[in-house]
């Protein structure tokens, strides 16, 4: 089956990849979903990742994310993501990413252009639309930091539950998919749309790499039982 999508690799003219939190699993940062080491195992989502739970608790919502933040800053992208910048940047053009993931390690790795769906969590954004006061490289330092004249609070850029993903984002996610010979659906357990929404809007051929059976299985042409890191090299390369 490797030979196969190999061949279709080779063979496509644009490539779309989607992928999700276990592509950085093997990097050390936590997927959400899996059974035992899952961030949501441990953690409410609904207490931590929904505009109500940060106006309730700005400080719990703040640490939490400052938590994951500090975790996130001290791994590596890992070998998979490498292979995806690799690819793309031999061949210009050729592949789109876009990921569910926060974490930046596509970018770090040196992915151009990465569509990041749901945010990037090392960066922050205004909880309400700032006014003229609101100057974030001016905000109190706190947990959160807020604006000393208004009091409105800066938050993670990232799409919570309940919360519209990045217009232009989508729209671009959404041009790639149905634009491509070949998407490869990398790490996700597709229960979360939009996001997996676009692996059944392909045009082209999916492939599901993923260790675990997904909801996105029955939208696939290849599924691969392994892992990104390992897999995404021998995909990938020439
Ligand atoms: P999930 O935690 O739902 O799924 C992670 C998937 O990665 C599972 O299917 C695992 O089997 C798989 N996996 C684990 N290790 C792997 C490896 N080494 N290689 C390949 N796959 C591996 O994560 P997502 O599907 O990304 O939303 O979750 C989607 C969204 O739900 C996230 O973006 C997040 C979460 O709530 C927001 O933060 C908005």
């Amino acid at each position: 089956m490797n030979e196969q999508v190999r061949a279709w690799v080779r063979a496509a003219r644009h490539i779309a990849v989607l992928t999700g939190a276990g592509m950085s699993a093997e990097s050390g940062v936590p997927t959400f979903r899996d059974a035992q080491t899952g961030l949501w195992a441990q953690f409410d989502p609904q207490q931590l990742a929904t505009e109500d739970a940060f106006r309730a608790n700005p400080s719990r919502v703040w640490e939490w994310y400052a938590f994951r933040r500090e975790m996130i800053a001290k791994v590596e992208p890992n070998a998979g993501h490498r292979a995806l910048a690799a690819f793309a940047q031999r061949h210009a053009g050729r592949l789109t990413l876009f990921t569910q993931n926060v974490d930046g390690l596509h970018q770090r790795a040196g992915s151009p252009g990465v569509l990041a769906l749901h945010g990037n969590i090392a960066e922050d954004k205004w909880l309400d639309a700032p006014k003229k006061c609101c100057n974030a490289s001016a905000a109190v330092a706190g947990s959160p930091p807020y604006c000393v004249r208004c009091g409105n609070m800066l938050r993670p850029d990232v799409v919570w539950f309940g919360e519209m993903l990045p217009v232009d984002i989508l729209a671009a996610a959404e041009d790639a998919a149905r634009e491509c010979d070949l998407m490869l659906v990398v790490g996700t357990s597709g229960v979360v749309y939009p996001a997996a929404g676009l692996a059944r809007t392909a045009a082209g051929k999916v492939v599901i790499v993923n260790p675990e059976p997904t909801d996105l299985d029955d939208a696939a042409d290849a599924v691969l039982r392994g892992r990104a890191a390992q897999l995404l090299p021998i995909l990938l390369e020439e």
